[in-house]
């Protein structure tokens, strides 16, 4: 198997690289090597490799920020995709790509199946299900999978944020109205190289677009409280208070679904397998 990863220095990307590594040749890039605001440039590299698979962890995340530059965000989170899909279809390969509970508009109340109509309220949400439009049109052995939250211990993301408040401020202030799956990038790419497996027969068997986030869902407060109370160096912590607060108490550039937690009952019925409850794999991540 030769894979062709983009996004290899990502959270998702960086574990990718790891373990994909067992199931063939790994092709691993990121930006500037390949710029997805250049989609150009990006058959020219898939020319040069010739991939049996590619997998796509690169994105524009920066949420807000793609409320300023939404044709940086549109580029790199559907033009790009776009390409990448066609060329994907063109040589019969199959394409694995992760899209977005932000999608949703968190209003529905429920878990949100595939079957919800897609309602996006940011650029971010906008241009990834643009994204998910550019690799549904262009057919063939796809797989999409909608995440949330997901975290890395390595750098960056909500898990980190967390420790180093707690490290600062003596009173942590934590919206608990937005609610979703915290979802460990580790776990995510070993389901990701489970389902690939030796021949790629499960992606021929069942592609399409799956939910694919931890089990159970929380409130981001819910998650800073565990975080903290995991923290293997909690000696460390100055933080004495952990305060429930409320998503209007923060004003930011882009608006953020509520209530966008997933539910991945159909890719458990598809692959025989799921992501572990959100709360174990904190445990295993944080472990040291
Ligand atoms: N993070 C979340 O909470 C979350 C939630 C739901 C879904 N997802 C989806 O899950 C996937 C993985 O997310 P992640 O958290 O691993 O993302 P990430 O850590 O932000 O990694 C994205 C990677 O894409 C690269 N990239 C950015 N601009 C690029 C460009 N112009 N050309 C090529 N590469 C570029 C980034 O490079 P730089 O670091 O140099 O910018 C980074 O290495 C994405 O599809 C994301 O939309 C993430």
């Amino acid at each position: 198997m030769r894979i062709l990863l983009f996004g290899k220095n990502g959270q998702l990307g960086w574990e990718l690289q790891r373990t994909l590594a067992c199931l063939g040749n790994i092709s691993a890039y990121d930006f500037p090597e390949v710029d997805f605001t250049k989609p150009e440039y990006l058959r020219p590299i898939i020319d040069q490799i010739g991939p049996t698979l590619i997998i796509n962890a690169a994105a524009y995340t920066d949420v807000d920020q793609a409320e300023r530059e939404p044709e940086k965000a549109y580029l790199i989170n559907a033009t790009s995709v776009g390409v990448m899909a066609e060329e994907a279809h063109r040589r019969k390969i199959p394409l694995i790509h992760f899209s977005t509970d932000y999608v949703f508009d968190g209003a529905k109340g429920a878990l949100y199946t595939e079957e919800d109509t897609p309602r996006p309220i940011n650029v971010y949400g906008q241009s990834k299900l643009e994204g998910e439009k550019g690799i549904t049109q262009a057919g063939g052995d796809y797989l999409i999978f909608r995440t949330s939250w997901v975290y890395s211990l390595r750098k960056g993301g909500f898990v980190n944020k967390v420790l180093e408040w707690s490290r600062q401020k003596k009173t942590l202030r934590v919206v608990d109205d937005q609610i979703a799956n915290p979802t460990w990038a580790r776990m995510l790419a070993e389901i990701t190289a489970h389902i690939i497996g030796p021949d790629m027969g499960s992606i021929r068997d069942h592609p399409g677009l799956y939910h694919l986030a931890g089990s159970g869902f929380t409130s981001r407060y819910n998650w800073a409280k565990s975080i903290l109370e995991l923290d293997s160096r909690r000696n460390e912590q100055v933080c004495e208070k952990l305060q429930p607060a409320k998503t209007s108490d923060f004003p930011t550039l882009a608006q953020r679904p509520l209530f966008s937690a997933l539910d991945c009952q159909l890719f458990l019925n598809s692959f025989g397998t799921q992501l572990p409850d959100w709360e174990d794999a904190l445990k295993l991540a944080m472990e040291q």
